[in-house]
């Protein structure tokens, strides 16, 4: 898809507004997600990109609803969201399948082969071991 990541950016910045520290994260865990795609061979780089920038959308649904968020309730409420914003920019249906797979499965034993839920979870690992610190 011709500018994906772009249009991944505006999704993610239009969606948590100003809430910068979930914008940054998300950023940051593109960028170790895009590291680890060096060393790996087999993956989808549009699945990982998506997952990357749109992985934690879960939360603000969570947070308004439940006044709480937890991985739990990420995995829960992150897939319909994702689903909306990648149909919104017309991403590929199989593709997009699989992104909502990864979201609904990022805190929790892996229930799906996916080398791209892999890639996710070991970047979003890395950036919040660094936001411990
Ligand atoms: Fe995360």
């Amino acid at each position: 898809m011709p500018y994906l990541k772009g249009q991944l950016i505006k999704l993610l910045t239009d969606f948590f507004e100003n809430d910068y520290r979930r914008i940054q994260h998300a950023v940051d865990v593109l960028h170790y997600a895009e590291n680890i795609m060096q060393k790996a061979d087999e993956y989808d780089r549009d699945v990982v990109i998506a997952a990357a920038l749109l992985h934690d959308v879960g939360i603000k649904p969570s947070e308004k609803e439940l006044g709480y968020n937890n991985g739990k309730t990420q995995e829960q409420y992150g897939p319909p969201v994702v689903r909306e914003l990648l149909t919104r920019i017309g991403f590929p249906p199989d593709k997009l399948q699989k992104v909502v797979d990864i979201v609904g499965n990022h805190h929790s034993p892996s229930r799906f082969d996916y080398p791209e839920l892999a890639i996710l979870k070991e970047a979003d690992r890395i950036v919040n071991r660094q936001e411990e610190c």
